[in-house]
């Protein structure tokens, strides 16, 4: 049992708090805020509750996420737009879910969205981002909505490499892009689509809505 007790989150999402492994500072362990999970839960409609308390536990969805078939098909070298998954381990905050933490350095890689506010969509950041596309098309990787604040960016020797960290799984109800390469095509374009409303509206101000 990992006790965390002590520990600041080095950051904390809409749902869960992470924290840089006590014994280990390669990886990140995301535990379930409890607080903002009930509130979901309670605020959920009617035909969403009938879905089941677990399929709105991130930790779950994304370990869910990270058995897909395209990443177990794909060798561990390929897994280079990904965070690498370690499983869970019991804490004092409940369950964590333990995978790389992306870095630079030493310090915590920054995300696209801090990028784009910072520099805007430079060359360098469209070239990168079409690498990110490409990989998940080739290897049909199955992803909830991609979100700049979802991705982070690891600098390599001479490229930006963007990472998924948190999102991984299909988010599809009837789950046919998970046994067919044709629907996995398909959900992975317009997830890709999608990113691209979603970035063009972070930069573009917010208005509106991005979908
Ligand atoms: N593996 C990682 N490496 C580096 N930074 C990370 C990693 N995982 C999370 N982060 C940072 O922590 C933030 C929150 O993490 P995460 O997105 O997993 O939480 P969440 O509560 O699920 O988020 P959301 O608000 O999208 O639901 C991310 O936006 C990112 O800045
Ligand atoms: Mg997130």
């Amino acid at each position: 049992m990992i006790d965390l007790g002590n520990a600041t989150p080095f950051a904390q999402g809409g749902n869960r708090k992470c924290f840089i492994h006590p014994q280990d500072s390669s990886k990140c362990i995301k535990v379930i805020d409890q607080e903002s999970y009930s509130n979901r839960l309670k605020n959920l409609p009617w035909h969403k509750k009938i879905r089941g308390k677990m399929s709105f536990n991130d930790n779950h969805e994304e370990a869910k996420g990270y058995q897909q078939k395209s990443l177990k098909n794909i060798d561990q070298s390929s897994w280079k737009h990904i965070a690498k998954y370690f499983g869970f381990i019991e804490t004092n905050m409940g369950e964590g879910l333990v995978t790389e933490l992306i870095k630079n350095e030493g310090e915590i890689a920054g995300t696209l969205e801090d990028y784009l506010f910072k520099f805007g969509l430079t060359e360098e950041i469209k070239k990168s981002i079409h690498v990110f596309e490409k990989w998940l098309l080739d290897n049909l990787i199955l992803t909830k909505n991609i979100i700049p604040h979802n991705l982070v960016i690891k600098k390599d020797s001479n490229e930006l490499v963007i990472k998924i960290i948190d999102g991984i799984g299909s988010k599809a109800f009837i789950p046919l892009p998970e046994y067919f390469n044709f629907f996995a095509k398909r959900y992975v374009k317009r997830r890709i689509e999608l990113m691209w409303s979603r970035i063009n509206w972070d930069l573009s101000g917010r208005k509106g809505g991005w979908k």
